[in-house]
């Protein structure tokens, strides 16, 4: 399974390629009747749905990158180093 889909939140060590979300909100789709709420920020534990974990989002400075851990305690990134491959 690509860990990109699985659920809760993701980390950079989970995941294949560095991914930055920067929206503090959902996306809604709707179909028909139906509507879809999408996952934008990048937290949800059921993504790519929207769980309401994007409060945790709510705060950040739009000019600063950040990492979650499990507990959705946030740490601002200062540096990212990628390798080559
Ligand atoms: S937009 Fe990500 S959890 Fe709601």
């Amino acid at each position: 399974m690509c860990p990109q889909f699985d659920s809760g939140p993701r980390h950079i060590h989970d995941m294949p390629r560095y991914v930055k979300f920067h929206k503090k909100g959902p996306l809604l789709i709707e179909v028909s009747d139906k509507k879809i709420w999408i996952c934008m920020c990048g937290l949800s534990d059921n993504f790519p749905y929207c769980s309401g974990k994007h409060k945790y989002s709510k705060d950040e400075d739009e000019n600063k990158d950040y990492i979650y851990d499990e507990n959705f305690n946030r740490k601002e990134i200062k540096n990212i180093v990628l390798g080559e491959e």
